[in-house]
């Protein structure tokens, strides 16, 4: 299958800012990439150099083998774009934006379908003042959908969601993948990436940190899997000399990290010989989170160079 999205060696600078600096990836048409990262990131500068507009200081980009900047108009007809932060006039109704998007675009929307989709046909003809946070995302999903898109860009859509309205909007992202469109979708919030994302590349001050499918992510750069015990220090004391795993003892609960899954026996062999009670145990697995959290501190304390995919 054709690429969506292909970005190689993408660099923009403010002034002296290198707000992206050298990114390259790929997005495969039909699938959710998300950019992962915290505010200030390079994210939105990013998404809005592939929606073309704003311009490339230098390297290559390719949204649907078009090139945003030069042929922005042959890609707005195929693409959707919810801006971060998306506002719209204070009176208008759902109903009557969408309408006014297509005249905008020179589309014939079927508004009522369209609410549908985003589950907003009972907000159909309130004010856009009067939605909530989640009910404007929602009308902006509706926008971007006005078109019919083969690309969908979403600029962080869920950002100050509460829980119910996030997983409203991440239901239609899941149908628009569904239907075949490829989704360009930033985010913060990490389980999100995880939930939704076929791939997932985190980019902090401007450069790709990690890339791949969250479960590559993890394995790459997390910790290996652990047997945790509820039990007290003593266990780790009698653990440590004789297993040649690394162990660690907090909180109540003691840790071994696995070499290999079989490891797992010998661990639980050790702990029946130690004579050492234990209340429960447990496995535990990095999540994405927590190697975002250590990927992210590592390169700050400047430990970590930034790997760009080349
Ligand atoms: N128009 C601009 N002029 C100068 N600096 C900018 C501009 N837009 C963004 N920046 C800076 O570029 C960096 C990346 O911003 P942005 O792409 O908005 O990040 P994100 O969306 O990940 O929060 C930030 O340091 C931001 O302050
Ligand atoms: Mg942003």
């Amino acid at each position: 299958m054709a690429d969506a999205i292909e970005v190689r060696h993408l660099v923009k600078r403010y002034g002296n800012l290198a707000a992206v600096d050298d990114v390259s990836f790929t997005v495969r048409a039909g699938t959710v990439f998300s950019f992962l990262g915290p505010n200030g990131a390079g994210k939105t500068t990013t998404v809005e150099i592939l929606e073309g507009l704003r311009r490339a200081t230098s390297g290559e980009v390719r949204a649907l083998g078009l090139d945003p900047w030069t042929e922005a108009a042959a890609l707005h007809r195929r693409v959707g774009v919810i801006p971060q932060d998306f506002r719209f006039f204070e009176k208008i109704t759902p109903r009557e934006a969408i309408e006014y998007y297509g005249s905008l675009f020179g589309h014939r929307p079927h508004p009522d379908e369209l609410l549908a989709r985003v589950q907003l046909e009972d907000k159909a003809h309130s004010r856009f003042d009067t939605l909530s946070g989640g009910q404007k995302q929602k009308l902006g999903l509706a926008l971007a959908l006005t078109n019919d898109p083969e690309i969908c860009f979403l600029d962080e859509p869920t950002t100050g969601l509460d829980p119910t309205a996030r997983r409203a909007i991440w239901d239609v992202i899941r149908s628009l993948k569904s239907e075949g469109r490829s989704v360009f979708l930033t985010t913060h919030y990490l389980e999100e990436a995880e939930l939704l994302a076929d791939r997932v590349a985190i980019i902090h001050h401007g450069r790709i940190i990690a890339e791949g499918t969250p479960p590559e992510i993890i394995a790459a750069h997390g910790r290996p899997e652990r047997l945790r015990f509820a039990a007290a220090p003593a266990l780790a004391d009698y653990l440590r000399p004789r297993l040649g795993l690394a162990v660690s003892a907090a909180d109540g609960r003691v840790e071994v990290e696995l070499g290999a899954p079989s490891d797992a026996l010998r661990v639980l062999s050790a702990v029946a010989a130690s004579g050492v009670p234990w209340a429960s145990f447990a496995t535990a697995q990095d999540t994405l989170e927590d190697v975002f959290v250590r990927l992210v501190g590592q390169m700050d304390d400047g430990t970590l160079k930034a790997e760009g995919t080349t």
